[in-house]
């Protein structure tokens, strides 16, 4: 009923021939996977045309982001529209590295996200706490304010198809260190309950989960109820890792 997806995130990591060898090998591995389990590269926008002549179709493409705006003068910029026009069916938006390096807001992430659902695009929604931010109790209202405030543009059924949330954790990013299984189904709970409010079909929304997660402990965190997938960042560069973690979703 949801769909349950497992995407790398390359960051600005990379090469023509990473393209060509890993998305080739991961393609011919993840054909045959009978768990329903949607795979999804997301490259640096200048490997998108590689990255899509060796998915074949067989595997999705994103972009990592897009700008708040439709068209003009932006320079450097990818418009929502061009990103669909590429062959990308889904797009990372609020991701914490954005958000922390390059300042960008609540209300961008909201600009972006109407915008991608507008030209059809999935829209994979990043929240997640800082350490501080956990520490101080504060975890489940940060990420309940992200959710309400990314997603205040959405509204329609159709619109809530095109929205996937990502919880990352800020401290768990890059870290090595993983939330327990435990403790990431309860901010997904918590996440799913904070849609429902928001009138989603909250059961329809797939909510993945980010930071750190490796061949060797993302079977514990896909068992959980409301765990959909993940987002991968270094794991998704080593080809046999990536696709353990592929297999994980039971
Ligand atoms: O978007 C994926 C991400 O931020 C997690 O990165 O390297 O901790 O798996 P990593």
């Amino acid at each position: 009923m949801r769909r349950r997806i497992v995407a790398g995130n390359w960051k600005m990591n990379g090469s023509k021939d990473l393209a060509k060898e890993l998305v080739g090998y991961v393609r011919s591995e993840t054909g045959s996977l009978d768990n329903g389990v949607e795979v999804v590269i997301i490259p640096p926008a200048l490997y998108i045309g590689d990255v899509l002549s060796q998915a074949r179709g067989d595997l999705a493409v994103g972009v990592q982001n897009i700008a708040q705006w439709e068209s003009g003068a932006y320079t450097g910029e990818i418009a929502p529209a061009m990103a669909k026009d590429a062959g990308c069916r889904y797009v990372l938006v609020g991701h914490s590295e954005r958000r922390q390096i390059f300042g960008e807001t609540d209300e961008m992430v909201a600009r972006k996200v109407s915008l991608a659902v507008a030209s059809d695009l999935t829209a994979i929604v990043c929240v997640g706490e800082s350490l501080e931010e956990r520490e101080a109790g504060q975890a489940e209202a940060v990420v309940a304010r992200q959710v309400r405030s990314g997603l205040i543009s959405v509204t329609q059924y159709s619109e809530w198809q095109n929205v996937v949330v990502a919880y990352e954790p800020v401290w768990a990013i890059g870290t090595g260190k993983t939330a327990t299984a435990e403790d990431a189904q309860t901010m997904h709970a918590s996440i799913r309950s904070v849609l429902k409010d928001m009138g989603a079909p909250a059961d329809e929304v797939s909510v993945l989960y980010g930071g750190s997660v490796k061949a060797d402990n993302a079977s514990a965190l896909f068992a959980e109820p409301d765990i959909d997938g993940g987002l991968i960042g270094g794991a998704s560069l080593i080809a046999e890792d990536f696709v353990s973690i592929c297999r994980s979703l039971p």
